[in-house]
């Protein structure tokens, strides 16, 4: 019995070595952990349950067959956070690379497959390169069937991919099914295509950082939602961030104790909208006065900064926060704004999340790059999200609410449950300006007239009471009960039940 239980053990001492010390060194040398230090960072200590520990690859050919190493480049298997069950891949660049073999994608589809069943997120940290060379159409089958299964997963548990090293070629595609894509400073890159193939197609010159990096891809191109300085920092980071996430759509967000009243007023939002219509205010001042302790988990932040997404919290429960920028392009709706909210809608409505939305927009930003980037599509897309979306809605309309956006913004239209308006709110089909400048295009020689023209349209339209007569908003507030007001809806509506119409899945425009 004791030799048996030696050589278990002397077995695990040899998987956990990974590549071997020179390789660890190697890994550490580029600022990075490996895999099983990201996990320990990551889960609760001494929750972790490793699964297939001893997996070996298959391949003999380019001399495989002599080199094995037990796990095969990936780390599996389960445990908590704060708590609560997760299921984790870790990919070890110390072996082959932390490239994806047969039996590597084996493990990976084996967790994912149990995290459906029995409801709870999966996280995995991506480190790799890529396809293993030596394994050929087997590798990529392995590949395609984790894309499988990030399809099947998506909608019935949160999947949260960590990109800490290198993610290339279709490799990428699993992260980019997932909901949510981290990425560190430095350290990660994700492209389709390296560098040195860019510079044989488009003659272009750039580095891995500019192509792929964090940065490029959380200001840029919109695919990852946050970077962060180092490992230590974006697993931490990540933690918290799981605490607002259910474990399934068959379950709610777990609900935090929180020390903040629900009927906390905040006589500063009195003041918050300037008086001249022209002039931004920072909605993330709104936003921090109103959720539970001010505290605001942002989500894209250097990425359509003209639309703001994130969690918080409401009374203890996870909210999805949605809610235009006044201080970036005047808070209008663009392409990516437009993409960027959608998913983070859909992602809510997904996973039970009711969404509050703040609305301070002045209509979809106008131009030819807009439309010839196909503004029509992709702004359809977030109303689309919105109007599908059948969780608890509460809406709040600060300043302006115009045209096809003022639909959009989760309106009573397109099932807002409750919608709420300040004072200073000017719901209508556009500014005064604008307005009277089609209107009384005659009187357009004459300022007197169109001043008084203006005055008359801003004293009509430039208000929340029109809107209000007609019962398309609920009610109007004074902004320092904003809080109360909110958290009274949320509660309200805790016990909301509505189905969308049995299709087989709907057709959002893509
Ligand atoms: C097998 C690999 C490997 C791979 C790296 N290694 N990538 N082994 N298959 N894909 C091995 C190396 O041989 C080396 O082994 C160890 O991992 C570390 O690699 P280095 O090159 O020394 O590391 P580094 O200098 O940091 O460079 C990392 C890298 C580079 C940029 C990722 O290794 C690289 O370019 N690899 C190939 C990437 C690639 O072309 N992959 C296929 C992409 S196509 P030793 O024994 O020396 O430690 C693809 C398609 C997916 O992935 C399709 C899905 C549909």
């Amino acid at each position: 019995m004791k030799d048996v239980i030696g050589e278990l053990e002397e077995r695990r001492a040899q998987a956990s070595m990974g590549g071997g010390e020179k390789r660890i060194a190697a890994q550490h040398a580029k600022g990075k952990l490996t895999a099983r230090e990201r996990l320990d960072l990551l889960l609760d200590a001494g929750s972790f349950e490793e699964w297939d520990m001893f997996v070996e690859h298959r391949c003999n050919d380019f001399g495989m067959a002599d080199q094995k190493v037990p796990g095969d480049g990936v780390v599996t298997g389960w445990g908590t956070v704060n708590g609560r069950l997760v299921f984790v891949f870790s990919q070890d660049f110390t072996v082959f690379g932390g490239s994806l073999s047969e039996p590597h994608a084996e493990k990976i589809c084996k967790i994912m497959e149990r995290a459906m069943q029995v409801g709870a997120p999966v996280i995995g940290i991506n480190d790799s390169g890529g396809a293993r060379i030596q394994e050929g159409v087997a590798s990529l089958a392995g590949y395609a069937e984790v894309f499988q299964r990030n399809v099947l997963a998506s909608g019935v548990v949160p999947q949260i991919s960590m990109v800490m090293g290198p993610c290339a070629g279709g490799a990428v595609y699993s992260p980019a099914m997932t909901d949510f894509i981290f990425m560190v400073k430095d350290s990660s890159y994700m492209f389709v295509t390296g560098p040195d193939v860019v510079k044989t197609v488009t003659h272009e010159v750039v580095t891995h950082e500019q192509l792929g990096g964090a940065i490029t891809h959380t200001t840029r191109s919109g695919v990852a939602d946050l970077a962060f300085e180092n490992d230590v920092e974006a697993i931490a980071e990540l933690r918290r961030f799981i605490d607002f996430l259910p474990a399934s759509n068959r379950e709610k967000a777990p609900v935090l104790a929180t020390q903040d009243p629900a009927d906390r007023m905040e006589p500063s939002l009195d003041n918050l909208i300037p008086d001249n219509p022209n002039k931004p205010y920072d909605i993330k001042e709104l936003i921090e006065k109103v959720v539970d302790e001010g505290h605001f988990f942002e989500l894209q932040p250097a990425y359509a900064g003209n639309i703001v997404i994130g969690f918080a919290r409401m009374e203890g429960h996870t909210v999805g926060i949605v809610a235009n920028q006044p201080m970036v392009l005047a808070g209008c709706l663009d392409i990516d704004a437009s993409k960027k909210a959608a998913r983070f809608v859909r992602f809510c409505d997904c996973f039970n999340i009711p969404i509050v939305t703040f609305v301070d927009v002045p209509g979809f930003l106008p131009g030819t790059t807009q439309e010839y980037g196909g503004i029509i599509k992709h702004g359809a897309k977030l109303l689309f999200a919105y109007a599908e979306a059948t969780v608890p809605k509460v809406t709040v309309i600060t300043r302006k609410a115009y045209g096809g956006a003022y639909d959009v913004m989760s309106s009573k239209h397109i099932r807002g449950d409750v919608n709420y308006a300040w004072p200073t709110a000017e719901i209508a089909v556009m500014g005064p300006k604008g307005a009277v400048e089609i209107i009384f295009r005659g009187d357009l020689d004459d300022p007197a007239k169109i001043e008084a023209r203006t005055q008359e349209y801003k004293t009509r339209f430039a208000n929340p009471f029109v809107a209000a007569q007609r019962g398309f908003v609920d009610e109007v507030i004074r902004p320092h009960n904003t809080r109360k007001r909110v958290c009274g809806a949320l509660r309200m509506l805790r016990g909301k039940e509505l189905q969308n119409p049995w299709k087989k899945h709907d057709n959002i425009p893509l």
